[in-house]
């Protein structure tokens, strides 16, 4: 075999390969039935835990790491983003202290997502909350980004 019949064999079996990745990609898109970008409710919808179990005045973090479920002594929920506003460091909840705290630069947020200290320049982002059939529940795709704490960010039952 010749240098250039051999280079030949290669290439075909480069055009075999990718024919099949091409085949399977192809397959997988058309059984999966969805469209490229859209995602089905059980992806974005996480259900945090049944209401009763969450109590008024707690703040439960999400085992995902995305967000602390802060459920206020009126009963109104609000799911906190746990990226700090400033650099994205992941922040921690003090229950001593009443408030979380990020490590990287020593921000501070109370249980609003109000800043209590700078560097970051404003409250945490929240996730939508919904409360369904006794579940609560965040849509991870709903990320809400704010400067202060409002009333009108809680959710209540
Ligand atoms: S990243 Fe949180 S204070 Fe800088």
């Amino acid at each position: 075999m010749n240098r250039r019949s051999f280079l030949n064999k290669i290439w075909i079996w480069i055009g075999v390969v990718a024919g099949i990745e091409f085949l399977g990609l192809s397959l997988s898109f058309l059984v999966s039935g969805k469209k490229r970008g859209e995602r089905h409710n059980s992806d974005r919808l996480k259900v945090i835990g049944r209401l009763e179990d969450i109590k008024p005045g707690e703040v439960y973090p999400y085992s995902n790491g995305r967000l602390y479920l802060v459920r206020h002594s009126d009963g109104g929920m609000l799911a906190l983003s746990l990226k700090c506003t400033h650099l994205g460091c992941s922040i921690h909840w003090n229950e001593d202290e009443d408030k979380f705290i990020c490590p990287c630069h020593s921000s501070e947020f109370n249980r609003f997502g109000d800043v209590l200290k700078p560097p970051a320049p404003h409250a945490l982002d929240t996730y939508k909350v919904i409360v369904k059939e006794g579940k609560v529940m965040v849509d991870l795709d709903k990320k809400i980004r704010r400067r202060k704490f409002e009333k009108s960010d809680l959710t209540y039952a």
